[in-house]
């Protein structure tokens, strides 16, 4: 058995009366929608009126909820809308009703699974795939369980495997799987997601006939018209696929002389009549990099590709950026794709799987930092407020993209609890809600989240947003200092390893000498701070006025460098890796504190796994520190404990 998470209210046919108000009781998001308020026992002596209305300005995905105890009417111009309508109800009376119109700010709101066929996942750290098993789909209940799980924080589009399309996730596309494709994409379209797959882009070469996969070759192109037409024939509600293409080992168009725009648009031409939309990504570097070459810089890689290429994508192409120029470290600048190029869809890609967050073994809510992320300013349309920050360039609203929105790399598996850590849910919670909402706190969704997974107990409430809350700082605390990022073990990414990325070929360098640290990215360096339109070409320009956090990411400073805090830098290490670990007690005590508040199985997988945090920290404490003070031969002004 596995836990119901936000949803879990008793499944006894018990709740709401439900009336129907122009629309069609047969849809299936009208039924889904139904047995939603029917689930709820606590809606037993109450009447929820669905109304279908014209108004344009709820658009497809929108709703309009009012009403008093006991009576309530969810309005809206879609059954997409009613189902989230329902949902977002259910939500609003278990946390204290109020009226609310709602539209979501962005277009696509999406999980990527990075599963794969075998029932394995890629940076997984929740168990198995519950998508795949020995190389065949699995549709039961669980899988409806997580349709409603996305549904209900109105996430509205599934990848459901890995980007790194092998093995038998390369025929997901043949006769054989498209049945059961089908049969995922109807449950998951009657909760309002809509399927999409991730596609080996060098498929075209396995075919004898076409041998190659020159995105200009009629042969290749012939192919995909011809897969797209039987795809599609057999999955009419697929939304479209996502493609990792030149990147990783992955083949693309680059070994054909070809950009990636040309690339894209074949495929997209293909989609096209099928309204399918094309995904492709601009993860996009050179992994064999030689890290004598001190020219290269892996944080150009996207925005040099892909830059000059605006307005030479197709119009069902969106570009998905991953948030900062690198891999998903714990702290990045955003990266400089976003709000440069005006004639090209884009959309986000943020990852709750915490592959360098923590593995779901230390707890890390997300949500702050995605926060930042989004309320960054491009300043893509100048020095106006609010016209260009990330949030509005992802929306659409800045450059009218047709298709755009943000996505995240999911964090669930087969584990009972589904996120491997319980408090990890928050973060799929939060992801949803955000996608949803940009403009809500992580404040907000914290307490929401809290109080649907565990009740209204004002000490629980309390004790777990301040430990979610202050994780994320925590983390960055303990881990690599002030922007670096990559002291992780190699291959695995859990655990310090100072030099573990050192000399390898993936373009990933801190360059810690006796003297020195971090990465010349100004002018004088990789020319990377320039990438920015102004004004924050000049503000990573120089050390002064880059924001601290991310100091090291753009210049390289002697350990002596004094930062606005009045400390050095070693200092500042010293300082933040003791602080980090001492945080992570804190969370351990909040946490002790709730035992007979919250279930005994949840409360006892949480306290073991902040133990082992607790130990982990101290271990990336004493690791990062003892490696800076043996480069340095600094003591700590404090005196504690070097090794
Ligand atoms: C990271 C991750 C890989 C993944 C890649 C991607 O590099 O470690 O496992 O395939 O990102 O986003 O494609």
């Amino acid at each position: 058995m596995y836990t119901k998470l936000w949803l879990d209210y008793e499944t006894e046919d018990s709740g709401a009366s439900v009336v129907f108000d122009e629309l069609n009781p047969e849809d299936g998001k009208i039924r889904n929608a139904l047995k939603e308020l029917k689930r709820c026992s606590f809606l037993k002596d109450k009447t929820v009126r669905l109304r279908m209305i014209r108004d344009e300005s709820l658009r497809e995905e929108g709703y309009h909820i009012y009403g008093n105890d006991p009576e309530y009417t969810v309005e809206a111009a879609s059954e997409t809308g009613i189902l989230y309508g329902a949902f977002r109800l259910i939500s609003l009376i278990r946390l204290g009703f109020y009226e609310v119109r709602e539209v979501p700010a962005n277009g696509l709101r999406m999980l990527n699974h990075w599963d794969n066929m075998d029932g394995s996942i890629e940076r997984g750290y929740s168990g198995n795939s519950f998508f795949f098993e020995d190389n065949k789909l699995i549709i039961n209940q669980r899988t409806e369980d997580y349709a409603r799980f996305l549904s209900s924080v109105g996430i509205n589009g599934v990848v459901i495997n890995n980007v790194n399309v092998k093995g038998e996730a390369c025929r997901l596309i043949d006769e054989r799987h498209l049945p059961q494709v089908n049969q995922l994409a109807e449950l998951f379209s009657s909760y309002g997601v809509k399927l999409f797959l991730s596609l080996n882009y060098a498929a075209t070469m396995e075919d004898e006939h076409v041998g190659s996969a020159d995105p200009l070759d009629p042969g290749v192109r012939l192919w995909w018209e011809r897969k797209f037409d039987e795809v599609y024939e057999k999955v009419p509600k697929l939304g479209g696929f996502l493609v990792k293409a030149d990147s990783e080992g992955r083949p693309g168009p680059f070994t054909y002389g070809r950009t990636q725009a040309e690339g894209a648009n074949m495929l997209a031409r293909a989609l096209k009549k099928h309204g399918g939309i094309l995904i492709w990504r601009c993860f996009v570097y050179n992994c064999q990099q030689d890290w004598r070459d001190l020219k290269t810089d892996r944080a150009r890689a996207a925005y040099d590709y892909f830059h000059d290429l605006d307005g030479c994508f197709d119009d069902n192409v969106v570009l998905q950026i991953k948030n900062g120029p690198m891999d998903f470290q714990v702290r990045e600048p955003v990266s400089p794709l976003f709000g440069q190029m005006p004639r090209t869809n884009q959309m986000i890609e943020f990852q709750i799987a915490q592959e360098y967050t923590g593995q779901q073994r230390h707890v890390c809510f997300l949500i702050p930092w995605f926060k930042q992320v989004l309320e960054f300013d491009t300043y893509a349309k100048g020095k106006n407020p609010g016209e260009s920050r990330v949030k509005d360039i992802v929306s659409g609203r800045t450059f009218d993209y047709r298709i755009s929105g943000i996505c995240a790399v999911s964090n669930t598996g087969n584990d009972e609890n589904w996120t491997g850590h319980d408090l990890a849910a928050a973060n799929l919670y939060g992801f949803g809600r955000l996608a949803f909402d940009p403009e809500l706190s992580a404040e907000k969704i914290s307490a929401e989240w809290i109080r649907l997974t565990y009740g209204d107990n004002e000490k629980v409430l309390r004790n777990l947003q301040k430990i979610l809350m202050m994780s994320f700082a925590a983390y960055e605390k303990y881990n690599a200092p002030l922007g670096i990022g990559w002291m992780v073990t190699p291959s695995v990414h859990y655990g310090p390893d100072p030099d573990g990325y050192e000399y390898s070929s993936w373009g990933t360098y801190h360059k810690a000498d006796c003297r020195a640290i971090g990465v010349e990215r100004n002018a004088s360096g990789t020319g990377y701070a320039g990438l920015y339109p102004e004004p924050n070409a000049s503000m990573y320009e120089n050390p002064e006025t880059t924001p601290e956090e991310l100091l090291l990411f753009f210049h390289r400073l002697p350990y002596s460098y004094v930062l606005k805090s009045g400390k050095t830098i070693i200092q500042h290490i010293y300082d933040t890796h003791f602080e980090g670990a001492e945080d992570v007690e804190r969370m351990a005590e909040l946490f002790g504190e709730l035992r007979g508040l919250i279930d005994g199985k949840a409360f006892d997988r949480i306290e073991k796994r902040l133990a082992h945090q607790l130990w982990h920290s101290k271990e990336w404490r004493d690791v990062i520190n003892s490696y800076f003070y043996r480069k340095t031969l600094i003591e700590d002004e404090k005196g504690r404990k070097l090794y």
